[in-house]
This record gives structure tokens, sequence and C-alpha cells, in this order.
């Protein structure tokens, strides 16, 4: 069901890769409550043109950036406000990648290197977006800015090995930008912390289905879907949260507040 919540909005929207990663959802339904956005990846990702697919369903202009480059960013920036026709209300920064998770790195085992891609990609990135818009004063007044995060930034998962790190450093990015980015223009930024969910990015952590089921039976709820994730991220872009900034918002079902349930102690009574 649609309610208009995004009437009149402009965005960008970062890492529609496929049909089932999070970004492509949110666009479906940032689309249906009125939104007018641009689209845009990694250069990489657009050889696989999937996202095609998704602009012409949307009606959406695609541009292509590394979000690791200041120089692509800026020129992402400058030109949505031209293809768009005025300022940024809302940015969907949905990117994730550790070269040490593709390459099946143990902890003890990381590629230093790598480990530095997977900050720069994965959370200084953030930075680099929200410095670009800053920079370019691309935002509108209570615009909202958004990145994805995962609960192991607060508890270990050890197949998630450096992506934790980069997801601490995501949320606290997004508290410190917030502040600065709140005096400035009264824009918000959030993080939303996710469940597990079966995307590309999702899928390639080592033992995934096994925390997929575990979670899913620990959560009250169950996990939460790509689907519901978008939901959540719209109320956050619309003019109903205006006064919600600098939080790391938990959308999982009721995983982090359990300690245990009755499903997982069946199974370990077994
Ligand atoms: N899937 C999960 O279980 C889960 C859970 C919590 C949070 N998240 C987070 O959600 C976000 C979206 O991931 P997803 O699950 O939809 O998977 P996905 O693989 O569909 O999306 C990841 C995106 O990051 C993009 N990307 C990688 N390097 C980039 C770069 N240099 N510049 C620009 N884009 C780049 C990829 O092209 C891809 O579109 C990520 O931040 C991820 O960590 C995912």
């Amino acid at each position: 069901m649609a309610y208009n919540l995004l009437q009149g909005k402009k965005g960008i929207i970062f890492g529609a890769l496929d049909e089932k990663s999070i970004a492509w959802k949110v666009a479906q339904r940032a689309r249906e409550e009125g939104a007018e956005f641009v689209l845009t990846n990694a250069p990489l990702a657009m050889r696989m043109g999937e996202i095609k697919k998704l602009a012409e369903e949307c009606q959406a202009q695609i541009i292509p950036a590394d979000a690791t480059s200041v120089e692509d960013l800026t020129n992402l920036f400058t030109q949505s406000q031209e293809i768009l026709g005025g300022k940024i209300d809302f940015v969907l920064h949905s990117i994730g990648m550790s070269p040490n998770i593709r390459k099946g790195k143990s902890y003890g085992d990381l590629n230093y290197e790598w480990f530095q891609k997977t900050l720069d990609v994965s959370a200084l990135s953030f930075h680099k977006v929200m410095h670009v818009a800053e920079k370019l004063d691309a935002m509108n007044e209570w615009g909202s800015i958004l990145a994805l995060s995962y609960i192991a930034a607060q508890r270990v998962f050890p197949d998630y090995t450096d992506m934790a790190q980069a997801k601490a450093m995501l949320e606290s990015i997004a508290r410190s930008y917030g502040q600065r980015f709140a005096k400035l223009k009264k824009v918000r930024v959030n993080t939303i912390s996710q469940s597990p969910t079966k995307t590309t990015a999702g899928t390639g952590v080592g033992g995934f289905d096994a925390f997929y089921d575990y979670a899913d039976k620990m959560s009250p709820l169950g996990n939460a879907s790509a689907e519901d994730c978008a939901n959540y991220c719209l109320t956050l872009f619309s003019d109903l949260t205006r006064m919600v900034t600098m939080q790391n918002l938990l959308h999982d079902g009721g995983f982090s507040s359990v300690g245990i349930s009755e499903e997982i102690v069946a199974q370990m009574s077994k």
C-alpha cells in the first residue's frame, strides 16, 4: 500500500545490484511513495546490467560512481541535482564489501591491505558521501541520510571478520556527521541495523545459512525481510521522523533483545 510519504522528494540510492538487494526494494517502494531519485552503483556493478531494469521501472537515471572516489561522488551529486532539478532530500548508502570475506580469510589471518579496502568501501565511503554533499551544499534542510548496518558492530559473529569493524566505524560516522549535519542544515543521519538478509553481500559471509536460521529462531518476529527494511527506510526519509538522528536503529524482529528463545532451547535439548 502506498501512503504518498515521499511525494515531491528527491533522492540518491546507492547499492541496487540485483532484485535481492535491499536498495532495490527501497527504490521500488520509494517510487511508489512518490519520490524521484537517481540510482548509482560502482562502475563494475553496472556491467551486470541488472540495474537498468530497475531504472526503467522507477523512471530513474543511473549515474555510475565508485563510493570510495570523492571525484566520482562530486560528479554524482552535481549531476543528480541537475537531473532532479534541485537539492537532495534523501540518500541511501547501501554498500558493503570485504575482500577478506570474499577470499575466505579468517579473523586471525586478515590481509591488511584488504582490511583497509573493507573500511574504505563499507564505512569511509559514508563519510565521503556526506563530505561531498556538504561541500556542494547539495542537501535540502530536513533531509535524511541513511546507511545500513549489522549487529556484528556490537557483538561477535566470527565469520563477519573485518566487516564488524567496518560497521562499527559506519555507525560512529553516522553519529559524528549526524551532529555536524544537524547543526549545518537540520539534516538527520542514521543507520539501520538489519536482520540477516539473503542478498549477494549477505550470502557471501561464511556460515550465512546457519546464522540466518539461528537469527530467525531467536527473533520473536522472525528475521526482517528486505521488503520490511525498505519500508523502515521510507519512514526515515519521510517527514514523520524529522527529529530522529545520530541513531543506530535495530530492525531485527527483536533479535537484539533476546537472550535465548524456546525454539533454540528445544533444538539444544534434542
Ligand atoms: N544482507 C544482509 O544480511 C545484511 C544485513 C545487515 C546489513 N546489510 C547491509 O546492507 C547493505 C546492502 O547490502 P545487500 O545485503 O543489499 O547486498 P548487495 O550485495 O545487494 O549490495 C551491496 C552493494 O554494494 C555495492 N558496492 C560495493 N562496492 C562499492 C563501491 N566501491 N562503490 C559503490 N557501491 C559499491 C555493490 O555493487 C552492491 O550493489 C550493506 O551495507 C550490507 O552490509 C546486509
